[in-house]
């Protein structure tokens, strides 16, 4: 049941990571079409991706996660409070690109293409750490 958990835990990181990775590189070139013809389309696919893959995949993360911590015997294991540190900053970065995808399809987006392109490498950095953390387990 544990391992059944776990495959189903690693799914849900993997779409949610894909999202994380990808909705930024889609403000990067949506805030080069400024409010051009393609925005319509960018729109579309911000939401989309936000609501249909994101959004389900966090939720599924999170259960699992929490599933595996239960069934688990990790108590006071210091990876997995740095672990969940990591993750509930990935769970901001999450919250923060929602707001962003709301903000361009109201066309209320005052950031430059190069903040985009910065903050793309936060989830990047996350996942490292992340994956070190309850891989290697560290500590
Ligand atoms: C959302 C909150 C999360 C919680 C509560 C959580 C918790 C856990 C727990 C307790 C395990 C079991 C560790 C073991 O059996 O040794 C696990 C496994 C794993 N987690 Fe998470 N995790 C979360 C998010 C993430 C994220 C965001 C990533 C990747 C970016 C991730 C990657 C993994 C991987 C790869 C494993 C399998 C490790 C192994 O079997 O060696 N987790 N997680």
């Amino acid at each position: 049941m544990y391992l059944w958990i776990k495959a189903l835990h690693v799914i849900a990181v993997i779409s949610w990571m894909a999202g994380l990775l990808y909705l930024p590189r889609l403000f990067v070139y949506h805030t080069e079409v400024g409010q051009g013809a393609p925005s319509a389309l960018f729109k579309k696919m911000e939401r989309r991706l936000a609501l249909y893959i994101m959004a389900p995949a966090m939720i599924v993360s999170w259960l699992a996660g929490l599933a595996l911590i239960y069934f688990g015997s990790f108590h006071g294991a210091g990876w997995l409070h740095a672990k969940l540190a990591l993750v509930v900053l990935l769970t901001g970065v999450h919250f923060y690109f929602g707001v962003t995808q709301k903000a361009f399809e109201r066309d209320e987006n005052h950031r430059p293409a190069k903040f985009f392109r910065f903050i793309n490498e936060v989830p990047t950095l996350l996942m490292i750490g992340i994956v070190i953390l309850v891989i290697v387990k560290p500590f």
